[in-house]
């Protein structure tokens, strides 16, 4: 008898989407050399675009979305990889060209996969996400730019979502100042919780202002991009770096080159998706470090792989708080 599983799995028709959870079996899973048993998977910003259809994250159909996973390897054919391993992945097409997180089974390649640190269980890698390890990417941007803790305060927008608010804690644990930027005041008591001294409103940041302002922050975490990044270029301090991920409030850039000449200020691109193995290892190894997982279990909703397309259209809204598990298993 064939060994089923179920999965989600997004379908297009006459330039419409559909979504439902199916079952499966290992011969409809794509080609790769290590076959895991996904234990959980997240809900990021991308994936709500992805069951959205809002933009064209799916390049080919059908798909199971997820783009992200962490689980234990079921078979391999790679002698670096045993069966019992606990493994993550992040991006490497997932969702887009390959097969997603949101499957009790999933096949890949094994140059894309990475050994979960001792210290983080399955639930807190996808705790983390692919929000949070993307968050620990622009700090070590931050780092990488030689931007300490005694140089002054660090920004951090979209903070009430998932790669701000990982951003925020992991930022609060090594001793930075960290002003969080929000559309959410009503979320100034968990942003606080996580470790931002001071909270500021985003509509100072996301109107079209002066090439240069009052210098305010010394480095910067950005997933929002557009005006938003526009404004906290201008108003980073002389030497400064900001570290740009994201494009919440949109992908364009309308921005004059002052910051950068007149400055010095680095702007630094994070993408999570295509980085190196060595790079996920760096920082996966120092999210097993540097991230409070007391503070990232108060961050966290758990959901299963029949509620997670609920939470499609909240995450693009900037409804949901923090971050989102799937318990796949
Ligand atoms: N480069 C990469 O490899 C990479 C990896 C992961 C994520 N990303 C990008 O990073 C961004 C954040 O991802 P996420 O998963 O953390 O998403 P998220 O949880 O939805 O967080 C985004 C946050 O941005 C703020 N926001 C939403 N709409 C906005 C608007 N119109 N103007 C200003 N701020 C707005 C909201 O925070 P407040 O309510 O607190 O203002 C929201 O919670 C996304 O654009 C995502 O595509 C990129």
């Amino acid at each position: 008898m064939t060994d089923l599983f179920r999965a989600l799995k997004i379908e297009k028709v006459d330039d419409k989407q559909t979504i439902n959870l199916v079952d499966i079996s290992e011969n409809d899973l794509m080609e790769g050399n290590v076959v895991v048993d996904v234990t959980h998977s997240s809900l990021n910003y991308k994936d709500g675009l992805a069951m959205t259809g809002s933009s064209p994250i799916v390049r080919t159909f059908p798909m199971i979305p997820g783009i992200d996973f962490s689980g234990v390897v079921r078979s391999s054919e790679d002698s670096n990889f045993s069966i019992g391993d606990r493994v993550v992945l992040n991006g490497f097409g997932l969702s887009e060209s390959h097969f997603g997180g949101y499957s009790e089974r999933a096949r890949v390649s094994s140059n894309h996969l990475i050994k979960l640190p001792e210290n983080i269980s399955n639930k807190q890698a996808m705790a983390i996400g692919t929000a949070g390890y993307t968050a620990m990417l622009c700090v070590l941007g931050l780092e990488d730019s030689n931007i300490k803790p005694t140089d002054g305060d660090i920004l951090v927008t979209g903070s009430s979502g998932g790669v701000g608010s990982v951003a925020i804690s992991i930022l609060s644990s090594l001793g930075y100042s960290v002003i969080a930027s929000t559309g959410r005041l009503s979320e100034t008591d968990y942003l606080k919780s996580l470790g931002a001294q001071s909270i500021i409103d985003r509509n100072e940041l996301s109107e079209p202002s002066r090439p240069l302002g009052k210098e305010r922050w010394v480095g910067a975490i950005d997933s929002v991009g557009s005006q938003t990044l526009v404004n906290v270029l201008a108003q980073t301090k002389y030497g400064g770096a900001v570290s740009a991920c994201g494009l919440a409030q949109g992908m364009d850039l309308p921005a004059t080159v002052l910051p950068f000449i007149l400055r010095g200020v680095s702007l630094i691109g994070i993408d999570s998706v295509m980085a190196p193995i060595s790079k996920r290892e760096r920082a996966w190894g120092r999210l097993s470090k540097d991230l409070d997982m007391k503070k990232l279990s108060e961050m966290v909703v758990e959901t299963s792989l029949d509620e997670i397309p609920k939470f499609a259209n909240a995450i693009i809204e900037g409804q949901v708080r923090g971050r989102v598990v799937v318990n796949i298993s």
